[in-house]
């Protein structure tokens, strides 16, 4: 029997309400600009924006982005214009977006990471913080800081006396237990979590024999890890998942949900369809009145 009233989308992560469990992952909507010709931000639950660092950066030289098979591989080496740029020029023009608005923040040491988590704190327009730590920490060897258990527990609780408003720590697929990690962060203080990020790898050319692009493979072909991922963190923890990798329809977030995610991040099928979010909504309401679901909360975690 189909339900006969609007099914419930939205999701409260964190106290803060999403109006559905669609959020744009990280670097794939840029600070929104010119993607709001493509994508209505508004029909969405949030944005998590382009990574931000504290002063500009111009990425990284050669090849940046690699085709693979249900997939691509990118080195675009958090290219943005950095803290002060972004507030004088980016942050207006998001003003009355009708989305909640993470910013995501990266850095190359712990201090990097405070300064932009003290500034931000003042801005109204920021919902909350998306702390990127799979960047490597300069002062130990460049050994990313969402590595081992003990740094993340630290930097998560230094920035947390540093930001009143919820902060969502972004694990790192590429460590050997991203449970150990998922409570490390949960120790910090952090409010919610969210993975993965991209995994390692490689895309080689046999005619050039070159490599084409060393970095983080996203899009299908990352779905199981990620699944696999917010699965094994679901388990072990209460605080509230956001899940990423792989995610292109409305059955992917199924799944997702049923693993326990409360929300989900869609990144690289955004450039494949811009429209892919807006459709992932509008499936997902249908699958909820054909299958007698009246709230989203009522398939979460039946899987654990
Ligand atoms: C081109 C590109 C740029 C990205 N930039 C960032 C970033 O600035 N900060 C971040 O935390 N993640 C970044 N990511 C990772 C995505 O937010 C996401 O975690 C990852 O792509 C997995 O999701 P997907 O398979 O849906 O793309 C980027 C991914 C891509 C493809």
């Amino acid at each position: 029997m189909k339900i006969d009233k609007k099914p419930r989308l939205n999701v409260d992560i964190c106290g803060i309400n999403f109006k559905n469990p669609i959020i744009a992952a990280s670097g794939t909507v840029g600070f929104c600009g010119d993607y709001r010709q493509l994508i209505d931000f508004s029909k969405i639950g949030g944005v998590s924006l382009k990574g931000l660092t504290l002063e500009k950066r111009k990425g990284n030289d050669g090849i940046r982005i690699a085709e693979t098979h249900c997939g691509i591989i990118n080195s675009v080496g958090l290219q943005n214009p950095g803290l002060q740029d972004f507030e004088k020029n980016y942050l207006p023009k998001l003003k009355g977006l009708d989305t909640v608005l993470i910013a995501n923040i990266a850095g190359n040491v712990e201090e990097d990471y405070l300064n932009i988590a003290k500034r931000l704190d003042n801005c109204q327009d920021i919902d909350m913080l998306e702390i990127n730590i799979s960047c490597p920490n300069v002062k130990s060897g460049g050994i990313a800081f969402g590595i081992y258990p003990n740094t993340i527990k630290q930097i998560v609780g230094r920035i947390k006396k540093n930001y009143s408003k919820p902060i969502m720590v972004k694990l790192s697929p590429n460590v050997s237990s991203i449970t150990d990690n998922a409570l490390a962060a949960q120790d910090g203080g952090a409010d919610c979590l969210s993975l993965i990020n991209t995994v390692h790898g490689l895309a080689v050319d046999i005619k050039t024999r070159q490599i084409v692009c060393k970095g983080g493979l996203s899009g299908k072909a990352i779905k199981p890890i990620g699944l696999r991922m917010v699965y094994e963190v679901c388990k072990v923890t209460n605080l509230p998942v956001v899940g990423i990798g792989g995610i292109s329809n409305y059955v992917d977030v199924v799944e997702y949900i049923m693993c326990g995610a409360k929300a989900v991040q869609v990144g690289t099928a955004n450039f494949l369809e811009p429209n892919t979010m807006i459709d992932i909504v509008n499936d997902l309401q249908s699958y909820m009145v054909d299958n007698n679901i009246e709230d989203i909360e009522q398939i979460r975690g039946i899987l654990l």
